[in-house]
């Protein structure tokens, strides 16, 4: 089959995407993870009705860097005419290099209301909101859903071909359903008939927790491009991993405890330097640093203890001590290499 383009431009010919994720995919992570290989990011889901009353908060999170680019505004709503308000806006104010409408989000909140996955009870709805939006961008509008509401409205292939026919240009699919939230797994076989069906781009989502995992989700499905979520948590450099077992050439390693260290507190830089809230910042990163941790001898312990930092600095002090104890550690000859973020076992020193 003719490989499908995509209506922006792409730098790899199947796209590694960094998943829209609320509280993770923000301007810092984006801009770590396009460095370490992702190819293309998407902001968290923004609230239609905020980008409209153009409140704060929301309008905060649109900013995004040059570097950033490629990159995707999402927004969400069940309101084709505030839809339509918000795309303009963001293309106005901002211009990225696509909108992409939510049809996923799982959360009480938001689907009380039909927004996000609340849509695929009604995709009469749905087609409005995707056409009104793309009446009112001429960016490429984009669609990331998930298959279904229930096991029993569960019809991926039916839900894509509608969203196609509104004019979605690229169909991002977490293969799970509304009422899964995250609990089995995925379904990459949705992914590979869906890939099949469609004329437009498709996007393969869930459960990448490995680079070997996006390249067996690639082979077996097919699809045009991979979004990884999860997966990025503490190993931004999973997308270079991963690109390279799509190219064929020999996996990077993952990178040694100093090195990672050095990405890590490269990304509480970048955080520091975007947000206002300097002590805000580094509470929010606690959870970013327990993930860039995981694995390593006695990471309970570092753990706790990073769990506990008011500011960056002192998770420079924390990690340098760690590496004093690292070191010994490896002196006294008790890993042969360095851990693998894989390798989730060795708790105690
Ligand atoms: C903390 C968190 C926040 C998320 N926020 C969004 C969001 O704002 N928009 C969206 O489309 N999906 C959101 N998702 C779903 C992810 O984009 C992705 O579809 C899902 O996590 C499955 O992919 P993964 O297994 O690679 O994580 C979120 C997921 C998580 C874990």
């Amino acid at each position: 089959m003719a490989r499908k383009t995509f209506p922006f431009s792409v730098p790899n010919r199947t796209p590694l995407y960094l998943a829209p994720m609320a509280g993770i995919s923000e301007s810092p992570f984006r801009r770590l993870c396009h460095q370490h290989g992702a190819d293309v990011v998407v902001t968290e889901f923004l609230s239609a009705e905020g980008i409209r009353r153009e409140n704060q908060a929301t309008i905060s999170k649109l900013r995004f860097a040059a570097e950033e680019r490629p990159i995707g505004v999402q927004i969400f709503g069940a309101d084709p005419k505030a839809m339509a308000d918000a795309a303009a806006m963001v293309t106005d104010l901002f211009a990225p290099d696509f909108v992409d409408i939510n049809f996923g989000c799982p959360v009480k909140k938001v689907v009380r209301r039909n927004g996000g996955s609340g849509c695929l009870k009604d995709m009469d709805l749905v087609e409005d909101i995707i056409r009104s939006v793309s009446r009112a961008t001429p960016l490429p509008v984009t669609v990331k859903t998930r298959s279904g509401w229930n096991e029993e409205m569960r019809d991926p292939v039916g839900i894509a071909l509608r969203m196609q026919d509104a004019g979605a240009r690229v169909f991002a699919l977490h293969a799970r359903t509304r009422t899964q939230m995250y609990s089995g797994s995925a379904n990459w076989d949705e992914i590979a008939m869906v890939a099949q069906a469609l004329d437009i781009p498709v996007l393969g989502n869930g459960d990448i927790k490995t680079p070997q995992d996006a390249k067996r989700m690639l082979d077996h499905t097919g699809a045009d491009g991979i979004m990884i979520g999860r997966g990025s948590y503490g190993q931004p450099w999973i997308f270079r991993q991963a690109r390279a077992l799509f190219d064929g050439q020999p996996m990077p390693d993952t990178p040694p405890v100093a090195e990672r260290f050095a990405v890590a507190l490269e990304h509480a830089r970048m955080v520091q330097a975007y947000e206002v809230d300097a002590v805000g910042a580094a509470l929010e990163f606690r959870k970013h640093l327990g993930w860039y941790v995981k694995g390593l001898p006695n990471s309970a312990d570092l753990r706790a203890r990073l769990h506990q930092v008011r500011d960056f600095a002192e998770v420079e002090r924390i990690f340098t001590e760690y590496l004093a104890f690292y070191d010994d550690y490896v002196a006294r000859g008790v890993p042969s290499r360095d851990p693998d973020v894989s390798d989730l076992t060795c708790e105690a020193a």
